[in-house]
């Protein structure tokens, strides 16, 4: 691998991987082009913003925890420094999460992810019901009892879209619209980005943060990354509502996850409800069945919410990965990189992904935690791992 410490780079995805890598890129020296037919409008536009490497842990995807827990602890820097840098504030609500449960399947199941954190050194306080309303009087009668987990905030994704487009334009980082078909390389070394216009851009190296879609870039990346849906709700409160939350809540009902976070600045909705989860390639219709789910088990935990207006629907595709970890490294050709497969973790990753990144374009290595993410694990038996 021949080191460049600086040149033309090609971004091609402006989600919040994308952007943020192009502003660590654009800090250090390198001319950056960021591709996007639509930016800012994929998975990251459409997110719930939970921050949540504790909420989201499940048993055996450990190098994903120790990966979450690094990142939660850059985003208050993280984002106190964008929120300086360009005036507009980044949008992380450092309130925590409450995890509760309905009947008493969905306790057993708290009661497992308790189990499991506490195994893990990391306990999460268990509540009763009357206790969580005490915290939460937004929170129903049918709410039995949960967990109280301080340490996962959350960021309002759409206010964090605003600010790193902001700073990427004061760092004169180019947006192009045009959609790129592929990464471009003659004798092992990238050269560019092929253009669905027919045309070429050239590079002396590119970033592939084109979320579920960076598979089809390049054959080094084919099948490692598929589209996972995701449909939310956003909900405004109206006069004489109760108020919203002021943490996240997620919920168990009777055996579906549900979520919902408070936005603190209105502007896109005072709380969004997420998410589905469901594998259909492409499609990103919004479903009635999506909706009235979401709805039904949002309002069983949140009563309240039966007076807000119901003021958007959506649908996003998460970058799945095959073990649920983001691919994050160098692979393929040189000059080529890649930060996607972010899965349900693409807003809580993104310091530590902008970090790594920031590191390989200047020939370090990344933070520890995101070793485990080179994406090289996926190579065929044998192949180099320069
Ligand atoms: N991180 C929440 C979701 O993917 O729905």
């Amino acid at each position: 691998m021949t080191a460049l410490r600086s040149g033309r780079l090609a971004v091609v995805g402006a989600g919040a991987i994308g952007l943020s890598a192009a502003r660590e890129a654009a800090r250090a020296g390198w001319r950056v082009t960021v591709y996007d037919p639509a930016p800012a409008t994929g998975a990251s536009w459409v997110a719930g913003g939970m921050l949540a490497p504790v909420t989201e842990a499940w048993p055996g995807e450990e190098d994903l925890l120790a990966l979450g827990l690094d990142s939660v602890a850059r985003w208050p820097e993280f984002a106190r420094a964008l929120s300086d840098e360009t005036g507009t504030d980044a949008g992380m609500h450092p309130a925590g999460t409450v995890v509760v449960g309905t009947g008493s399947g969905d306790r057993d199941e708290l009661n497992s992810l308790a189990g499991y954190l506490e195994s893990l050194g990391r306990p999460a306080q268990r509540m009763t019901g009357r206790e969580l309303r005490r915290l939460e009087p937004s929170l129903g009668p049918d709410v039995r009892g949960g967990l109280s987990v301080p340490g996962d905030p959350s960021v309002d994704n759409r206010r964090l879209l605003a600010a790193l487009r902001a700073a990427c334009e004061r760092l004169e980082v180019t947006v192009d619209e045009r959609a790129v078909t592929e990464v471009r390389e003659a004798g092992g070394r990238v050269t560019g980005v092929g253009l669905a216009d027919g045309t070429g851009a050239g590079a002396d190296a590119v970033l592939v943060a084109a979320g579920a879609h960076s598979s089809a870039l390049h054959p080094a990346l084919d099948g490692l990354v598929r589209p996972v849906k995701g449909e939310i709700l956003r909900l405004t409160r109206r006069a004489g509502a109760l108020p919203p939350p002021s943490r996240t809540v997620r919920a168990v009902v009777d055996g579906r996850p549900v979520y919902a976070v408070p936005r603190v600045v209105p502007g896109h909705g005072d709380l969004v409800v997420g998410a589905t989860t469901a594998e259909n390639g492409f499609d990103t219709a919004v479903t009635v069945g999506g909706v009235r789910d979401l709805l039904r088990d949002a309002e069983r935990v949140l009563p309240g919410i039966a007076e807000y207006e119901l003021t958007e629907t959506a649908a996003g595709l998460r970058p799945g990965s095959r073990d649920n970890l983001p691919l994050i490294g160098r692979i393929g050709p040189d000059g080529m990189f890649v930060a996607t497969g972010h899965g349900r973790n693409g807003m809580l990753l993104v310091p530590v992904t902008a970090a790594a990144v920031a590191a390989l374009l200047r020939g370090q290595d990344v933070p520890d935690a995101a070793r485990a993410a080179d994406p090289r694990r996926f190579a065929p038996v044998g192949a180099e791992r320069s």
